[in-house]
């Protein structure tokens, strides 16, 4: 029987326009809530997953240089689900090459999980379909589940009482998209230094002592109806509204949070300050961050060139134009 012994797959970063914040099961990463993204067509990251049959331990390198501590961890628990499920006991050597930094609210983790699902599956045989892929990757990163399919993509939370939640929590494309609606991400990279704390700490400390985290977990799941409704309509101004009130409502959650947990900068806010500056001069911009000092502004594709140098000047900080992007795809495969 030949089996495969490497498979090597690429995925790009979403942005989520709806956010998860906070899980309600650690172990299996369960959302309080669902949420919606856009996969972008930035920044993608490639992973090959190669069986080293015969070697004691993984091994895992991260832009060429060796994993360890807390990342080395993620990568490890990860392939030993995968094993898990296939019954598979050899180790691996995963390599991982990104384009994006890592760890500055830049999504790198969605990208990086994705890519990592598609490939150990595929390299230990699991013959996982996609909406399967995307239960996977939520175990490695919660927002990678949304990487696996490209455009807009919702994540379902699982209601509390699910008889098998594990099962229930996927993501999958949004279909129900107006045609002629075409947006445009501009990604502003204020700073590209890991953040000082990472987002599963971040989310933990605001689920349990934000005193508007719950008010919060409501407008989301409202504002993931208005997100729906919005993108069949093609109506940039409400999906831009909706996308900025939820981003700005988690950041004001877990500021309140004890300790405080505070991504945004100076920078950041005077940055969003100028969106909202653009905005009442007649332009269609809104702001959304994500777990990192960065800001992303939502705009008509068609004005995406003059808009990202406008707010290249405005911070001096360079800019990335982003469209809606592609699902997660296996670049190669050998067997032996
Ligand atoms: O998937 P994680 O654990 O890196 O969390 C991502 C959380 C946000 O990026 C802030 C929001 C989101 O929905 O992607």
């Amino acid at each position: 029987m030949t089996r495969t012994s490497s498979a090597a797959a690429v995925a790009h970063p979403n942005i989520a326009l709806v956010k998860y914040w906070g899980k309600r099961d650690k172990v299996l990463v369960l959302p309080h809530a669902g949420s919606l993204s856009m996969t972008l067509d930035v920044f993608p990251t490639t992973t090959t997953v190669r069986i080293t049959p015969g070697t004691a331990e993984d091994s895992v390198f991260i832009d060429n240089v060796p994993a360890r501590g807390e990342a080395l961890r993620r990568i490890v628990d990860f392939l030993d689900l995968v094993r898990a499920r296939t019954g598979r006991r050899e180790r691996a050597r995963v390599e991982t090459h990104n384009t994006v930094p890592v760890g500055a609210g830049l999504a790198s983790s969605a990208a990086g999980f994705a890519a990592l699902a598609l490939a150990a599956a595929t390299a230990y045989d699991a013959c996982l379909d996609p909406t399967s892929l995307s239960r996977l990757a939520r175990r490695g990163s919660g927002s990678a589940c949304r990487s696996l399919f490209g455009g807009f993509v919702q994540w379902h939370a699982a209601h509390p009482g699910e008889q098998d939640p594990d099962h229930a929590s996927y993501a999958e494309p949004v279909h129900d998209v107006h045609p002629d609606l075409d947006i445009a991400l501009i990604a502003v990279l204020l700073q590209t230094t890991p953040k000082p704390v990472s987002s599963r700490e971040a989310m933990q400390r605001t689920v349990a002592t934000s005193p508007l985290f719950p008010s919060w977990l409501r407008s989301t799941r409202e504002a993931l109806a208005d997100m729906r409704a919005a993108l069949k309509d093609g109506d940039l101004d409400r999906i831009g509204a909706i996308a900025e009130r939820n981003a700005l409502g988690m950041h004001a959650a877990m500021e309140t949070a004890l300790p405080p947990v505070t991504y945004r900068t100076p920078a950041s806010h005077h940055l969003l300050n100028h969106v909202s500056a653009l905005r009442e001069r007649g332009e269609q911009t809104w702001a959304t961050m994500d777990a990192g000092p960065n800001v992303k502004v939502l705009c008509p594709a068609t004005d995406a060139t003059r808009i990202a140098a406008e707010l290249a000047a405005a911070s001096a900080s360079p800019t990335v134009i982003a469209r809606s992007g592609p699902a997660a795809t296996l670049i190669s495969q050998s067997r032996s």
